[in-house]
């Protein structure tokens, strides 16, 4: 069975056949919450930038110099310049449709602030951090959303203010400098912590790293990073004989989740007052837990079609009760002993992070999703 994995034709006008973004991640792009005032993001955010606006940052840090900052560029971007320019191959898992959301071949919503990287330096920075909302098709859980933000950041120099005389060794200096830098703002944030780098892989930057913290008793990523490669130094209109960068990028959920002892990457988007009420612009402080709304489970049993794919029911799922369907589970398998036909059936638990849901508006969904189920997998629903 094939599923069309774009927005499920029902209730759409004429979409581009490319488009895949769902109402409800579209309506997302409109609600900012980064710029809330008081949001956990907000302030993880203005301590960042304070970080980079002032203060000696790094042994290189030259006094005075502040870091651009930008946080108002739409989430939209074109496919070529959050992909194709920063090297990232045709068939890397991240473009499938499975995992970008596309508007249409060529314009998607940002899955990464890499994407501003390039258009930025080009501009004529050499000192900027970024700020966005990014996507990515996800399954949904405590710690996975379809939507979050990061933060980029990116600084090069040229030969002669590194007081050097050729590329190699300034690329050593930037990595010197880069990691100083990151160590410097982790320590500002999580206090006095344990940090230690990994090798990773970035087709954008080389080499590449990635910094991790041991904080509450773990070892957390909390940053991807790297010397900026020389292809992506030349499309941004870089002299590569003459200058180096750095180049790093961070998920802000990750560390406010951590800071604020947010435990669930839903809350962020909670309109429940008694989440915002408990924050204050420009304080870190813990999250109290309040009661949650009560669940409904709802059970649906189905003869499973031939290759059957449980992603493809989840999809279905998603798309019919968007984050109310909170675990989606198989409760039952049973083999009919004469036709060897299969049968499975899924509970699905709904809860609404600010308010109880009805029995009714439960039932809804649910015949939405027979409907979906039998049509969009072909099978026989019991
Ligand atoms: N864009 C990378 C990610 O989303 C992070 C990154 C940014 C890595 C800049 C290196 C340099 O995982």
């Amino acid at each position: 069975v094939v599923l069309s994995l774009r927005t499920f034709s029902t209730d759409q006008k004429a979409k581009d056949p490319y488009d895949n973004i769902p109402d409800s991640i579209l309506s997302i792009t409109q609600r900012k919450i980064y710029k809330q005032d008081g949001h956990p993001l907000s302030t993880l955010i203005e301590k960042i930038e304070g970080f980079f606006g002032q203060g000696q940052i790094s042994d290189l840090h030259i006094p005075g110099e502040k870091f651009k900052v930008f946080s108002d560029f739409p989430p939209l971007v074109k496919v070529k310049e959050c992909f194709d320019d920063l090297g990232i191959p045709e068939d890397h898992v991240s473009r499938r449709i499975t995992d970008t959301y596309y508007k249409s071949r060529d314009t998607c919503l940002r899955p990464h602030t890499s994407v501003h990287q390039i258009p930025l330096m080009r501009a004529g920075n050499n000192a900027f951090i970024c700020v966005g909302d990014v996507y990515r098709k996800d399954t949904v859980d405590k710690t996975h959303y379809p939507a979050f933000h990061q933060m980029e950041g990116v600084r090069t120099y040229d030969l002669k203010t590194l007081g050097v005389g050729n590329v190699a060794e300034a690329k050593l200096i930037a990595e010197r400098d880069l990691k100083q830098v990151l160590e410097n703002l982790a320590r500002l944030v999580f206090g006095d912590v344990e940090m230690r780098w990994i090798d990773a892989y970035f087709p954008f930057t080389e080499p590449s790293i990635e910094l991790e913290i041991f904080y509450n008793n773990e070892w957390l990523e909390v940053l991807g990073c790297g010397v900026i490669h020389d292809k992506v130094m030349t499309r941004a209109g870089k002299d590569i004989t003459n200058e180096v960068g750095w180049a790093f990028g961070l998920g802000l959920e990750r560390w406010a989740m951590k800071l604020f002892d947010i435990s669930d990457i839903r809350l962020f988007w909670s309109q429940d007052p008694r989440f915002i009420t408990q924050f204050k612009q420009g304080h870190i402080t813990k999250f109290k837990p309040y009661s949650r709304f009560p669940t409904c489970y709802k059970d649906l049993a189905f003869w499973v079609p031939p290759h059957f794919n449980e992603n493809e029911f989840f999809q279905i799922v998603r798309h019919v009760s968007g984050d109310l369907a909170e675990t989606v589970e198989c409760i039952d398998k049973f083999t009919h002993p004469k036709t060897g036909r299969e049968s499975q059936c899924f509970r699905i638990n709904y809860r609404h992070m600010d308010r109880s849901l009805t029995n009714e508006e439960v039932d809804q969904f649910q015949v939405k999703l027979r409907q979906l189920v039998a049509s969009e997998l072909q099978c026989e629903l019991r």
